[in-house]
């Protein structure tokens, strides 16, 4: 089964609106192991919009799990990586206008810069992952920078419209998911992973972990931080039982409205 990865940055966004203490990411970390985390994820942006650097230090100190962090390859992210030492680092492409992470990176075109970054992590005794578009040349890419996993982007299966583009998208991320583990590559994924699509990609055989934040915590608003984890916990249960005996397709087809 894939396990769940919880990412915590928007417990920090709803802190940031008033710029005092709470909600505090850290008491939300705390109970998305409770509830049965595997790991806790957290982007520290470079504008610095929702996480911020001390909060990364007091993850590390408390996160019981494992600490994930999310972080442009840019030199300042690279030292602090360096001076905190979380269990994985994970490559993302950074554009100040966005919302949120809007494609993966492009490791083909920036080979060079990203394998010396990748290596420089794993000498500094961190996991590395890259978080790319199911494309096999990027795939290939990330293989060819030494990466330890990668993370493939769900983002347009998850914003797709139409059940025909939602079912193409879907058949992307297994071919993608295929391609790595015959190179055994090791696939984390997530991007827009709610309680109603996460279960067609749980029902992927081969992904190890599920990296999902914002519905978690918008879901937690309502119903607690725990609550919310374990929901989410068990779609990924229900999809992965779901298929050992339906295609990632039939799954699809199941969950449709
Ligand atoms: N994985 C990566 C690499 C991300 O950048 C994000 C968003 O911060 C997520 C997973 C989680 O996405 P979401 O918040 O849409 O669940």
């Amino acid at each position: 089964m894939p396990k769940l990865c919880v990412n915590i940055d928007h417990v920090a966004t709803v802190r940031q609106a008033r710029r005092i203490k709470e909600p505090d990411p850290v008491f939300a970390a705390l109970l998305a192991e409770l509830a049965g985390a595997a790991g806790i994820t957290c982007h520290l942006r470079e504008d610095r919009r929702h996480i911020q650097d001390e909060d990364v230090v007091r993850l590390k100190a408390m996160v019981k799990t494992r600490l994930n962090l999310e972080m442009a390859v840019t030199e300042e992210m690279l030292k602090i990586a360096e001076d905190i030492s979380p269990h994985m680092v994970m490559f993302v492409p950074e554009n100040r206008q966005e919302v949120t992470t809007e494609g993966g990176l492009d490791i083909k075109r920036n080979l060079k810069r990203v394998k010396a970054a990748t290596e420089r992590m794993k000498a500094a005794g961190l996991k590395v992952s890259h978080f790319i578009d199911p494309e096999i040349v990027q795939i290939d890419a990330a293989r060819e920078c030494g990466a330890n996993v990668i993370e493939l982007h769900t983002g347009a299966y998850a914003e797709a419209l139409t059940e025909n583009d939602r079912l193409q998208e879907l058949q992307r991320l297994e071919a993608g998911v295929l391609h790595a583990s015959l190179n055994d590559q090791r696939i984390n994924a997530g991007h827009g992973l709610n309680l109603r699509n996460v279960g067609p990609i749980a029902a992927i055989q081969g992904i190890s972990e599920l990296h999902i934040g914002h519905s978690i915590v918008s879901h937690s608003v309502l119903v607690g931080f725990e609550r919310a984890t374990r929901e989410m916990l068990d779609a990924i249960i229900r999809g992965e039982l779901l298929g050992a005996r339906y295609t990632p397709a039939q799954v699809l087809t199941l969950f449709s409205p």
